[in-house]
C-alpha cells in the first residue's frame, strides 16, 4: 500500500511509526511531517491546510489511503476533497467532523438523541447567555462553539467569571468567528477519560482509553495546555464500563450522525466524565488525542493499517487481537513559558540515550532540523513514551528517558499517571445500570 499521513505533531509521529511497521506498507509519505516522522516516512513540504496540493500529491503518488491526523483539515473538508477525487481517506467528512467543529451541533445532537451529557443551552446573544448562567448557577462552563485550539472551554467558578468568559467569546471575539455562538453548560464532577472508537460508517470498534493531564503543573495546577502527558489503560474504565459507553454513547452517536450528517469513517475521541450518575460526554473530537495517541500506539496490538483501511473503505473489521495488559505512559517535554509565550531554536541533547532505554520511544511534537542539529520548534517539543508490564514500570521508564534529555528552558510534569497509581478506590459509578 501507498499511504499518505497528514500532520506533523507527536500524534502523527506515533501514527507514522505504527503505520511504517506494517508489512502491508510499501510507501509512506507525510505532509508536512517532522524530523521524527522523517525516520519512518518521506516528508513532503505541504501543510495540512493546503488541500489542493494534498489532493494533487495523493493523486500523483497513487496513494491508496490518506490518514488525516489533526481536526482542522477535517473540519475544513479535506476528507470530502480526497473522496471527491476518488481517493480513500481515514477521517470524517466536514459534515460529520462538525461533531468537533461545532459544540452547538454536537450538544444538540446529543440532546435530540438522549445521549448523556452536561445540561446546556446555546446562545448567539450575550445578554441571554448571561441570564442563563444565573439560572444554571456556578460552577459552569462557557464554550466557544467553533475550533479554538483547545482554549475555547472556560470553567467559571463565579458569575463574574462567567460574564467575563461570555465577553471574551462574544464581545471581544478572542476566538474570532468560533466564539460568536457559545454553549453554556453545567460543570460535571468526576474522573475525566479519553475514550477512542473507530467507525467504518456502519459498525463501531472500541479502541482503548487513556487519561490526559491538561494542566501545566504537577497536581493539576496552572493553566491548561494541549496535554502534558497521558497513560493507558485507565483502570477505572474497565470492560463493563467500556461496554456501557459503547452502547449508551458511542453507537447511538454514530447512528445519529449517520442519519443527520452522513456516515462517520475514522476515529471518534469521546471525552467522558465519569460522574456519580454515570458516564457523560464532555465533548467529541474527530481525531486521535494528542498525547493520548502516543500512549495508545505503544499498547495497541497487531497491525494498525488493516483497521485504518477498514474504517476508510467501509469494510468489516479485521480479526483484532485482544489488547495486552501492559501499560503505557507518555510525558510531554515542553518549551520554557509554554502554554504562554515561549522561545524556539534551542538545541536538543540526549535523545539517543533516551531512546536506548528499554520500552521507550521518543515522539517529536515541535522540533526542527537546522544545519544538522535538532532544535525546538514548538510549545510541546517531545512526547517521551514508554510501555511496561504495569503503570509504575512504564512511569519509571518514561521518566528515566526524560532525565537524559536537555534543552534550554525545558519543563515537564513529574506526576504523569501518579493519580492512577495512588488511586485507592475506584470512582463512583452509581446509577450506571
Ligand atoms: P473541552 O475543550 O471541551 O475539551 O474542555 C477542556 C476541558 O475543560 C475539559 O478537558 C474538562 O477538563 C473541562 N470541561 C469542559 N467541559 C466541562 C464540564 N461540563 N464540566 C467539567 N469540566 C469541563
Ligand atoms: N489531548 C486532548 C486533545 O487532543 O484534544
Amino acid at each position: 500500500m501507498r499511504i499518505l499521513l497528514v500532520g506533523g505533531g507527536g500524534r502523527e509521529h506515533a501514527l507514522a511509526w505504527r503505520i511504517s511497521e506494517s508489512p502491508l506498507v510499501d510507501v509512506l509519505l507525510a505532509a508536512p511531517g517532522n524530523p521524527g516522522i522523517a525516520r519512518h516516512a518521506t516528508c513532503v513540504g505541504i501543510g495540512a491546510d493546503a488541500h489542493d496540493e494534498l489532493v494533487a500529491l495523493a493523486r500523483r503518488e497513487r496513494i491508496d489511503l490518506t490518514v488525516v491526523g489533526p481536526e482542522v483539515p477535517l473540519v475544513a473538508g479535506l476528507a470530502d476533497r480526497l473522496s471527491a477525487a476518488g481517493l480513500c481517506v481515514f477521517g470524517p467528512t466536514a459534515r460529520a467532523a462538525a461533531i468537533e467543529g461545532s459544540k452547538a451541533f454536537a450538544k444538540a445532537l446529543l440532546a435530540r438523541h438522549g445521549i448523556p451529557t452536561a445540561r446546556f443551552a446555546t446562545f448567539d446573544d450575550p445578554a441571554r447567555a448571561r441570564r442563563y448562567c444565573r439560572d444554571l448557577g456556578t460552577p459552569l462552563v462557557v464554550k466557544a462553539d467553533g475550533l479554538a485550539a483547545g482554549k475555547g472551554a472556560i470553567v467559571c467558578r463565579t458569575l463574574a467569571e462567567a460574564d467575563d468568559a461570555i465577553a471574551l467569546c462574544m464581545e471581544r471575539r478572542v476566538f474570532g468567528a468560533s466564539g460568536t455562538t457559545v454553549v453554556v453548560e453545567e460543570f460535571l464532577v468526576g474522573e475525566e477519560i479519553s475514550f477512542f472508537a473507530l467507525s467504518n460508517g456502519g459498525d463501531a470498534l472500541a479502541f482503548g482509553a487513556a487519561q490526559d493531564h491538561k494542566a501545566v503543573l504537577d497536581g493539576d495546577r496552572g493553566p491548561n495546555t494541549g496535554g502534558m502527558g497521558a497513560y493507558s489503560p485507565v483502570v477505572a474504565f474497565d470492560d463493563a464500563l467500556e461496554k456501557h459507553v459503547m452502547e449508551t454513547i458511542v453507537r447511538p452517536t454514530f447512528a445519529a450522525l449517520a442519519r443527520e450528517a452522513g456516515a462517520y469513517q475514522g476515529v471518534l475521541f469521546v471525552q467522558l466524565m465519569l460522574t456519580a450518575e454515570g458516564p457523560k460526554v464532555v465533548e467529541f473530537n474527530c481525531r486521535f488525542g494528542d498525547p493520548e495517541c502516543q500512549a495508545l500506539m505503544l499498547r495497541a496490538p497487531g497491525d494498525l493499517v488493516p483497521l485504518l483501511t477498514a474504517a476508510a473503505r467501509g469494510e468489516a473489521w479485521p480479526a483484532a487481537p485482544p489488547w495486552p495488559r501492559r501499560a503505557s505512559v507518555c510525558v510531554t517535554v515542553a518549551s520554557g513559558g509554554y502554554p504562554g509565550a515561549y522561545a524556539t531554536g534551542a538545541p536538543i541533547e540526549g535523545l539517543t540515550r533516551a531512546e536506548a532505554k528499554p520500552g521507550v520511544r521518543v515522539f517529536h511534537a515541535g522540533t526542527k532540523q537546522v544545519e544538522g542539529r535538532l532544535v525546538t520548534a514548538g510549545g510541546r517539543v517531545l512526547s517521551v513514551a514508554a510501555v511496561a508490564a504495569d503503570l509504575p514500570g512504564a512511569i519509571r521508564a518514561a521518566y528515566d528517558a526524560v532525565g537524559e534529555i536537555r534543552f534550554d528552558g525545558m519543563h515537564y510534569r513529574t506526576d504523569i499517571g501518579q493519580r492512577a497509581v495512588r488511586a485507592e478506590a475506584p470512582p463512583r459509578r452509581r446509577g450506571e445500570r
